[in-house]
């Protein structure tokens, strides 16, 4: 049965084109630099349609599968195809985006068809432009064609993972995430174990488009779409600003991923949804008897289970490739798990919270540095640290004794939210993180017992403040909290 996911999924990208490029530019893969292109062609080709442009993209990265094709007709019939591949061809920009989009892992674990994200996560453009241009299509066409969005970004990647994988754990029919070789200057991501089907990049692409696809679909009639650059850089160039950060972002920002594609696709039978992705793709590619087999509806139930857990409850981490962390001095010493405590933190130094990955990122190296270097820690102290960028940073992670309750550390997760809060708190959605996403998330993965009990650092260790006033007095309500 796995042999036959993996051959299905196999045939549906045989469909692809290989274009050849020029001797190929240096082009970072960040989405910066994609929008940059996408920029360029636009304003080389004034009047052109944003779905147009994500046609043309279909065409130039081969993504002409036959399940595309139901849903969204054949890149190649379009009268305007043409005249726009080769001004894609000739803009400088081309062998960007024949490699940006292209989504492939090669043998040594290198994910392409990828880019860097400036809030600090990666996500294949494939999955992305696909729930772009459902959203556009459905728009124009006036049809129930926004109906392709969950098919085509998240329902297909989700099911052959979950069906190519049934002899694994369901943990591993997902994911993986990776490192990018530089954060400043991204060229390469590395998979930090073999692949599935559903990457954590196909993933976070996915709910893109999701959220994109579906708020494209839900202009009213008389409104133009804006312009693909456009709508890309509202996405995922925004600016947060003050005390408040992601609680003052009312639009769709890509921190925002996973509750709003939750928002979006929870009130659905996802289970019903996906069991239909698949019956379709084995209908086009003839393969109806896979559906027979009994163990189906188990490997769609069990995976979907795994997909809620990892990717809607839990929150998203940045891994420490990402933040740029010096490796552990010695041996970590593994926890015996599940803990019985979550002891809360503020970091005072740095004192502001941080709204962007590179200044989260900055402070957990230079609180990293701080540990290692002035207080001759082994690693920076705390076993997670919270952004108020809408991120998780990875301390010493899950399974790791951490530094950062005197006398308690074996017993509980140290975790700390970026800032001084002896005068305010944090932001809403930075403690959400930590008592809703991360408790739930280390319980549902074995790490903390169900009835744990949230301290503050000051309850345990009686020569600080920490968390702060403000902070502290705002916990007390907290469910888990005891006195
Ligand atoms: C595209 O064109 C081919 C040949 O002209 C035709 O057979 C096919 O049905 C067309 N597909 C669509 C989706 O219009
Ligand atoms: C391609 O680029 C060349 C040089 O920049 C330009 O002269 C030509 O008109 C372009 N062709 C098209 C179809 O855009
Ligand atoms: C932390 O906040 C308190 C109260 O606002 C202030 O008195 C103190 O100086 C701040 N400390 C730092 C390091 O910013
Ligand atoms: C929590 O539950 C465990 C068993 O799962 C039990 O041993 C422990 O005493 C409980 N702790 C508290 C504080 O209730
Ligand atoms: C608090 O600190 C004092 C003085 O260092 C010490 O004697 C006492 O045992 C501490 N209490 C707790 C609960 O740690």
């Amino acid at each position: 049965m796995a042999l036959f996911g993996a051959l299905c999924f196999v045939s549906i990208l045989s469909n692809f084109i290989t274009v050849h490029s020029r001797p190929p530019a240096v082009h970072l893969r960040n989405m910066e630099s994609f929008i940059r292109a996408v920029e360029h062609v636009e304003s080389s080709n004034p009047g052109l349609s944003p779905l147009a442009l994500v046609r043309a993209l279909r065409r130039t990265a081969g993504h002409d599968d036959m399940m595309t094709i139901h849903f969204l007709g054949s890149s190649h019939n379009l009268s305007d195809s043409e005249l726009l591949e080769t001004a894609i061809l000739n803009a400088s920009s081309f062998s960007f985006f024949d490699k940006a989009i292209y989504h492939v892992v090669t043998d040594y674990g290198e994910e392409r068809g990828v880019v860097l994200t400036p809030d600090g996560t990666t996500v294949a453009l494939a999955p992305l432009l696909l729930g772009i241009e459902c959203g556009l299509n459905a728009k124009t066409e006036d049809s129930a064609s926004a109906l392709c969005i969950f098919p085509l970004t998240l329902g297909r990647s989700l099911g052959l993972s979950f069906l190519s994988l049934q002899d694994f754990p369901p943990s591993q029919r997902l994911g993986p995430n990776g490192c990018w070789d530089n954060v400043d200057r991204p060229r390469s991501f590395k998979l930090i174990w073999p692949a599935t089907l559903a990457t954590d990049s196909v993933i976070n692409g996915a709910m893109d488009g999701v959220v994109l696809g579906t708020d494209l679909s839900k202009l009213p009639p008389h409104q133009q779409p804006r312009p693909l650059s456009e709508v890309l850089k509202g996405y995922y160039s925004f600016v947060l600003d003050g005390q408040q950060g992601l609680d003052a972002a009312t639009s769709h920002i890509s921190p925002r991923r996973r509750e709003i594609s939750r928002t979006i696709l929870e009130p659905l039978d996802l289970h019903s949804q996906v069991m239909q992705t698949l019956e379709l793709v084995w209908q086009l590619e003839k393969t109806e008897w896979i559906g027979l087999d009994t163990g189906v509806t188990k490997a769609v139930e069990d995976g979907l289970q795994e997909f809620t857990h990892k990717y809607w409850d839990c929150p998203p981490v940045i891994p420490r490739c990402q933040w740029g962390a010096k490796p552990h001095r010695g041996t970590p010493i593994p926890l015996s798990l599940p803990l019985q405590f979550l002891y809360v933190h503020h970091t005072y130094e740095p004192s502001s919270p941080c709204l962007n990955f590179k200044a989260c990122s900055r402070n957990m190296r230079s609180m990293q540095r701080f540990h290692q270097e002035d207080r001759g820690w082994s690693d920076i102290g705390y076993s997670f640290v919270v952004g108020s960028d809408g991120y998780v940073y990875e301390g010493r992670g899950w399974s790791y004794l951490g530094t950062h309750t005197r006398g308690h550390n074996h017993v509980g997760y140290g975790v700390s939210i970026i800032g001084n809060y002896t005068g305010t708190v944090p932001s809403r959605h930075a403690m959400d993180l930590v008592r809703r996403h991360l408790a739930e998330c280390a319980i549902q993965r074995g790490g903390l017992t169900a009835n744990f009990t949230i301290q503050g650092h000051r309850q345990v260790v009686n020569y600080t403040t920490c968390p702060g006033d403000a902070f502290f007095s705002e916990m007390r309500s907290w469910e888990h909290f005891r006195d």
